[in-house]
């Protein structure tokens, strides 16, 4: 259905490392606890509109989970988050904190670990969800279903860098994306 790019590098997609070069409309961000992590997924969450995609790449245990429950916080959630390993995709709706234009949205977040092909990626509800245009999608192991995805997105990669520092890169795809990461570098933490 759509054409893609979770991250090129020469034309290929990269998949669960860093894109090795660091350009200008990308945002890294150091964590060294899961407080963190939530705290940045909030500020993120925050600044969420209707209609977002996030994709969250890394490796298993880096964080993307603890991430999205900052994230769904941000955007004025009280569900309680969850890692939808099993079910594939969790919903959660937001709360009265949440923006009014997000009042009828649904949070969909998506974990795709156990997607080993992508004959496997019909039937599971991916394709119904990313058609939900007021929607917000948060995906872990987005790399799965790369030709799926929509190329516009917010890319964020996640790497170990010791037992509980994490580097979170922002790569933003198309307009919508680089604004929202120039809103996070001028705004969330300044
Ligand atoms: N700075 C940090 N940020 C996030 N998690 C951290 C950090 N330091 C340590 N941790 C630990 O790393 C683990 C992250 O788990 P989490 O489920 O969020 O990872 P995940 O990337 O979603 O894994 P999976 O690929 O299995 O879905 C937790 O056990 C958490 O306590
Ligand atoms: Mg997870």
């Amino acid at each position: 259905m759509f054409a893609i790019g979770v991250c090129y590098n020469e034309g290929m997609m990269s998949t669960q490392s860093l894109p090795a070069v660091q350009t200008p409309t990308m945002l890294d961000f150091i964590s060294h606890s899961v407080a963190q992590t939530i705290r940045i997924g909030l500020r993120l969450g925050e600044r969420l509109q209707s209609g977002d995609l996030v994709l969250l790449l890394g490796d298993i245990g880096v964080g993307k989970t603890h991430l999205v429950k900052g994230i769904v916080q941000g955007i004025g959630s009280e569900d309680l988050v969850t890692s939808p390993s099993f079910v594939l995709i969790n919903e959660y709706r937001p709360g009265p904190k949440a923006q009014r234009s997000l009042a009828s949205a649904r949070i969909h977040h998506i974990d795709l670990y156990r997607i080993t092909e992508p004959a496997e990626l019909t039937g599971i509800g991916l394709e119904e969800v990313l058609d939900r245009y007021h929607d917000i999608c948060l995906i872990e192991w987005a790399d799965r279903a790369a030709t799926w995805l929509p190329q516009e997105h917010l890319a964020i990669y996640m790497q170990h860098l010791a037992e509980d520092k994490r580097i979170l890169r922002f790569v933003p795809q198309g307009k919508r994306y680089y604004d929202l990461v120039e809103t996070l570098k001028q705004t969330a933490f300044g």
